[in-house]
């Protein structure tokens, strides 16, 4: 038993003040579990509701990639700059310290790569992404492909049954499928398919017309892949239109990773996502960055 020793009764019961409901500071997720929240405010900042996710997943389907060659080289030092990690789980066991304190999103499924057919996937079981004590769950969904939808879905269906059994969000990742056209009309089913299955948030590419009525008709959070390696200004400015549309941060890899100067791209993306910088100051500051 407790020493009783100078035991002071009880008497800050705050009359004053009625205990506060939290609301939840990211659209669509008010009502999921504590668990839920808790590791989606590790991913997202919750003083800007937007995140700068670190993508070096690429290596599941296309090898070592350039800028991912040597990724303890490349992405471990990038990682103190970045909100998230999204990484796959081999990368994790065999590459990033475990004691780095930042969020992992965990590509969790994997299958075919860019040698045959893409995302005919299957899912980790969750019991290991629970030993890896990650943050969400990425799981592709490639909406349109014949080969590839119905298994897709289904993968995204079943991590979300094991996310919202075990207080892990996922992650519903757009994959564009081989005849579909990259524009909004595309976009906006592929988003809501994944967010109407379920998924917390959900990563897809911008469009140059119509990006907003992706973000508005979504009713989760959308982050954005950058996609191909573009010109940093071009990229900073991909990047400086999607939050303007609406977009609550990015999950980028190639237009980091493979940038001349990675670090100074990693803080120009994070002016932009996080203290409302444009696009025209974020490259002037990639410019002056020396590193
Ligand atoms: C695609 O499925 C992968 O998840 C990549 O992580 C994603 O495309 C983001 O990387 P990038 O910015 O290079 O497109």
């Amino acid at each position: 038993m407790a020493d009783m020793d100078g035991f002071k009764e009880a008497a800050a019961y705050g009359f004053d003040q009625p205990q506060k409901n939290n609301s939840f500071f990211l659209k669509g997720n008010e009502n999921r579990g504590w668990g839920i929240q808790n590791r989606l405010s590790r991913i997202f900042n919750p003083k800007t509701g937007n995140t700068v996710m670190l993508a070096c997943d690429h290596g599941f389907i296309m090898g070592p990639t350039s800028g991912l060659e040597r990724v303890d080289l490349s992405i471990n030092p990038l990682i103190e700059y970045a909100d998230c990690l999204m990484c796959t789980r081999g990368i994790l066991r065999s590459v990033i310290p475990p004691s780095m304190s930042k969020p992992v999103c965990l590509r969790s499924d994997g299958g075919t790569t860019i040698l045959t057919e893409l995302n005919l996937n299957r899912v980790y079981d969750v019991e290991d992404v629970i030993r890896m004590n990650v943050s969400a769950m990425a799981v592709m969904v490639s909406c349109g492909d014949k080969a590839s939808e119905q298994i897709t879905t289904h993968n995204l269906v079943h991590t979300v049954d094991m996310g919202e059994k075990y207080g892990i969000p996922v992650l519903g990742v757009t994959a564009v499928g081989k005849d579909m056209a990259r524009d909004a009309r595309y976009f906006r089913l592929a988003t809501r398919v994944c967010a109407e299955n379920g998924a917390h948030f959900v990563k897809t590419y911008f469009t140059d017309e119509g990006f907003e009525t992706v973000v508005a008709q979504c009713p989760v959070p959308i982050v954005i892949a950058g996609g191909k390696k573009l010109p940093e200004n071009e990229a900073l400015d991909l990047a400086y239109r999607a939050m303007q549309a609406g977009a609550a941060g990015v999950d980028m890899g190639r237009n980091v990773f493979q940038s001349e100067k990675p670090l100074a791209m990693m803080k120009a993306i994070y002016a932009i996502v996080h203290e409302n910088m444009n696009s025209k100051d974020a490259f002037e500051f990639y410019n002056d960055f020396k590193a």
